[in-house]
């Protein structure tokens, strides 16, 4: 058996300009954990040409979906944005990653913060009954330049909490922070910055970070993931190793494809 299933595209949403989303067909032997991410791609002059992708879809999906930018001239992207239901789509067989909730140790609070496409993990996360069982609050913070950039924020304030099986508990615990810094919005503010000055906190009211009860998972750019994790070394979180749980855990997001 190859080591790769072709899959078929089943629709695509544009958000805007720069950003995309698509589903496909699931290979009935695939297995992953909510926040795992598999190589994708297309077959390129004969050869597969394959990028990283966070699953936006949940373990238990019958689809898979992925969340994608643009790039005019990266290898794969500026293929992929020109994908049409019925295309096809290379899927690798092995799943993996390291924003699964068993990485961390036990808390209260579970923060979710993204930039970008970094968000495509969470999405999955969110999706996952069992977050609500471990967490009092699940906090997803999602910062981009421009409001059009918020996907998903419908599905997460609308569908997500109409969910016929665990609507109410998402309802109660999960907080979602979208928030912009190159255009006005309700949010504004890089996330370093807001949880620099504390607005984050008073905005959710919540308590500052502290190590008894916060739990962090990361995904966005290089420059984010630096920043933010000097930010929680400073303050005494240590990162997940190894599968070693820890108080925080951090996956790149895949940008420049
Ligand atoms: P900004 O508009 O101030 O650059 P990008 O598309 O460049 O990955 O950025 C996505 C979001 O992440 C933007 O809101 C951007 O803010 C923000 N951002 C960029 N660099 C950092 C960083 N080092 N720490 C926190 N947020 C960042």
């Amino acid at each position: 058996m190859s080591n790769i299933s072709t899959e078929r595209v089943l629709s695509v949403h544009h958000w805007n300009d720069t950003l995309f989303s698509f589903t496909t067909t699931r290979d009935a032997g695939l297995r992953f954990e909510n926040g795992h991410f598999v190589m994708i791609g297309l077959q390129v002059e004969g050869k597969p040409l394959m990028r990283a992708y966070s699953i936006v879809s949940a373990n238990y999906d019958e689809h898979l979906e992925f969340f994608s930018i643009k790039v005019p001239d990266g290898p794969l992207t500026s293929r992929l944005q020109h994908l049409q239901v019925g295309d096809e789509l290379l899927v690798s067989r092995k799943p993996t990653g390291t924003l699964i909730m068993d990485n961390l140790l036990p808390g209260k609070h579970l923060y979710l913060l993204s930039t970008g496409t970094g968000l495509a993990p969470f999405m999955s996360i969110i999706k996952d009954p069992e977050v609500y069982e471990r967490y009092e609050k699940v906090i997803l913070v999602h910062g981009v330049r421009y409001v059009s950039e918020l996907a998903y924020g419908d599905f997460i304030d609308g569908d997500l909490q109409q969910n016929e099986f665990f609507g109410e508990e998402v309802a109660k615990k999960l907080i979602y922070y979208p928030t912009v810094t190159r255009e006005e919005f309700r949010n504004q503010g890089r996330i370093t910055d807001l949880i620099e000055t504390g607005k984050l906190f008073e905005d959710i009211g919540l308590p500052p970070l502290n190590l008894d009860d916060d739990r962090i998972m990361l995904c966005g750019s290089p420059a984010m993931l630096k920043d933010l994790c000097a930010m929680f070394d400073a303050r005494g979180f240590q990162e997940s190793r190894n599968n070693n749980p820890g108080h925080y855990v951090i996956e790149r997001a895949f940008v420049e494809k």
